[in-house]
């Protein structure tokens, strides 16, 4: 795992108040990487990577889902509108959880979503009550992160799954450049450290969740961060972020480094699913 001293959860916790709004804006309902396999719009990217996790944790009609993170409920609708899933999602941010809430109403009216504004390191499910805990891009921005899998395994039903998606810290992670280049990006992108391959599936395995899937998509998703570099330098998004702040600036001038560090492999893009014993439930 690679740290980076100094980020805080307030940091974090306002970046998303102020910034939905552009994600929003700049590249749609999903605040994550599209998963490209072609020439696909980024807009269908991004759903694409929302259904192949769904495919590749088997998740079943009708399924109890925890979304840790759930940004604006992009996957937390698809999922409840696909398969008819009963999802609570977790935000830091108290304009997401609005966000979510509101936008829950108009598209999929009576379907059971709820959205709460908690920090998931504190937050607590009764045990066993859950058949998936689903999170897409959140554990980086989590600061306990093996303690986290501890809790989250524990409100699994038997036989329930783990599936997550995340930015990683690549292989080489004890050489001094691949620190530094790292950190750069967690600065920018406010995350208190990123794991490995390995320690995501330690994290798994000493959670009591054993993993049956573990695969890198860092090539399918890259394309990413040519997109929204792109965007940025079209639109007038920089001049707004130097009046609202230096973090937003910093954010807005890391896409190049995290680029950069997917192409050179000092970062990867991760995706999980584990399973806890026992049981026969998705
Ligand atoms: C990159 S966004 C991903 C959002 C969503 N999963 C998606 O794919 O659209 C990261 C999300 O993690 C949430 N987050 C960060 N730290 C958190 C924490 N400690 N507890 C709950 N949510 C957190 C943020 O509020 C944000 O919604």
């Amino acid at each position: 795992m690679i740290e980076c001293p100094g980020i805080q959860k307030k940091t974090i916790r306002a970046h998303y108040d102020l910034s939905t709004l552009f994600y929003r804006l700049m590249w749609g309902p999903h605040i994550h990487h599209g998963l490209w396999q072609a020439n696909e719009s980024s807009r269908q990217a991004q759903v694409q990577l929302v259904e192949h996790l769904a495919k590749l944790a088997e998740i079943q009609k009708g399924a109890r889902i925890v979304d840790v993170g759930c940004g604006m409920g992009g996957s937390s609708r698809w999922l409840a509108s696909k398969l008819k899933c009963r999802v609570t999602g977790v935000t830091l941010s108290p304009v997401q959880r609005r966000w979510a809430q509101v936008a829950s109403l108009f598209a999929s009216p009576g379907s059971g979503l709820h959205f709460v504004c908690q920090d998931a390191e504190q937050i607590e499910f009764p045990q066993t009550s859950v058949d998936v805990v689903w999170s897409i891009e959140c554990t980086e921005h989590l600061f306990e992160k093996a303690n986290f899998f501890q809790r989250a395994a524990g409100w699994l039903k038997p036989g329930g799954k783990m599936a997550i998606c995340a930015w990683l810290a690549g292989q080489n992670e004890t050489c001094a450049d691949t620190v530094q280049h790292v950190q750069r990006v967690c600065e920018g992108m406010f995350c208190p450290s990123l794991g490995t391959q390995a320690d995501y599936e330690q994290w798994f395995s000493q959670a009591g969740l054993q993993v049956v899937e573990s695969q890198l998509w860092t090539d399918r998703v890259m394309k990413t961060w040519e997109i929204c570099k792109s965007r940025v330098e079209k639109s007038g998004v920089r001049a707004l972020a130097r009046m609202l702040g230096k973090e937003h600036v910093l954010f807005l001038d890391r896409f190049t480094a995290i680029l950069e560090a997917y192409q050179n492999r000092t970062m990867e893009y991760g995706c999980f699913v584990g399973v806890k014993a026992g049981g026969n439930c998705g």
